[in-house]
């Protein structure tokens, strides 16, 4: 290939905040090197349906600059190209689409912005048009092999970290127990990481997977000694990975019938959901946003395809940035699979530290 002249951006599946600070890193440090920018809407949806914007434009002076109305994009949650969990494009037909639309469109690459799955997509895309395809993980999920952040995590924890505090504020007021459950479809992340944060009691993991009736034990266990007249205090809080089987207002139900005889216990069920989804990005996540970004169009220069770029993955190829490196999709597909399955590293190391102070957390 020679040097790329128009590359496309697409963000795909959960929105994560800081896909938009990606995005405009992407579009200046692009148009600064005399690459064009295309934004592609609604994910793998408006790809195969080649819904194309620019959101470059060409100067008087033969340079080119974001489109006007951008440049608030850095601070904003959400993704402003829109996304989409995308089913056609999980046939070859619907990825064959994809690519007769991006050679259409005449670009020399496609920035893939999201989580395993989009990345999973990325690298079969790339394996089937000319297109070259690079990836950036971005997933509140923190789900994604090969790199220890992806985009989004940092704005999420924060915002489960003020979300507690507001309930342990109403939570003690009223010596009350509270199951806050967070997300995290197949992934206990948020949950393990927010635990010592907000001085939770206890935190239920899928990665940790018990018998119902263990859990509803332990917890039982947990309300009688916290609101004994010994322990005294002020409130319980227990947080749950939504990956956890059990549904967290069942879990309230049977926990309540084992403590009927305490006097004047309350159990509340909170459920953050997609709260935790949106706001601005932090400056860690702004941070990384604008750092993966510069590797991935460093990426689309070097002339590379069905790679990822990693934040401090301790893997893969390494860049002028000493924390970015360049993994192949096919690696990031395998480690995320070690990581579900709990032969990574990585899963043994945090499973091991949230062991380590479950003791610590109950007291
Ligand atoms: O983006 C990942 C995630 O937030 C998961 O934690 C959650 O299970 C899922 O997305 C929810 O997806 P949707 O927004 O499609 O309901």
């Amino acid at each position: 290939m020679g040097s790329p002249g128009r590359l496309a951006v697409l963000t795909s599946g959960g929105d994560a905040p800081g896909m938009n600070s990606a995005v405009w890193a992407i579009i200046k440090l692009a148009a600064t090197r005399g690459i064009e920018v295309v934004g592609v809407e609604r994910g793998y949806d408006g790809l195969i349906d080649g819904s194309f914007r620019d959101l470059t434009r060409a100067l008087p002076d033969s340079g080119l600059a974001p489109v006007p109305g951008l440049d608030w994009l850095a601070a904003t949650g959400g993704t402003f190209l829109g996304s989409s969990r995308c089913a056609r494009f999980h046939s070859v037909e619907g990825r064959a689409a994809a690519g007769t639309a991006l050679r259409r469109v005449g670009v020399d690459a496609l920035i893939v912005i999201g989580g395993n799955g989009s990345l999973t997509g990325a690298h079969l895309l790339a394996g089937e048009c000319e297109v070259p395809v690079i990836g950036i993980p971005a997933s509140i999920d923190n789900d994604i092999g090969g790199t220890t952040d992806a985009i989004g995590v940092d704005t999420a924890l924060n915002t489960i970290v003020e979300a507690c505090d507001r309930l342990s504020d109403t939570a003690r007021s009223h010596s009350r127990a509270f199951i806050v459950e967070v997300m995290g479809r197949n992934s206990g992340f948020l949950a393990m990481s927010a635990a010592v944060a907000v001085a939770a009691d206890a935190v239920l993991l899928p990665e940790q997977p018990r018998e119902e009736g263990e859990v509803v034990h332990e917890l039982e266990m947990l309300l009688r000694r916290s609101f004994s007249a010994e322990r005294g205090k002020p409130r319980v809080l227990i947080l749950k990975a939504e990956g956890v089987p059990t549904p967290t207002s069942r879990l309230a139900e049977s926990l309540l019938e084992r403590v009927d005889d305490l006097r004047d216990v309350s159990i509340r069920t909170v459920t953050l959901g997609h709260l935790v989804r949106g706001g601005h990005p932090t400056f860690h996540d702004r941070m990384i946003a604008g750092r993966m970004a510069l590797g991935a169009v460093n990426a689309v220069r070097d002339g590379l395809s069905d790679v990822m770029v990693s934040w401090h993955g301790g893997m893969g190829r390494r860049t002028p940035d000493p924390l970015v490196t360049i993994v192949p999709l096919a690696e990031m597909i395998t480690e995320t699979q070690r990581l579900r399955d709990g032969s990574s590293e990585l899963t043994a190391m945090r499973l091991g530290l949230i062991t380590q102070v479950r003791g610590v957390l109950a007291l």
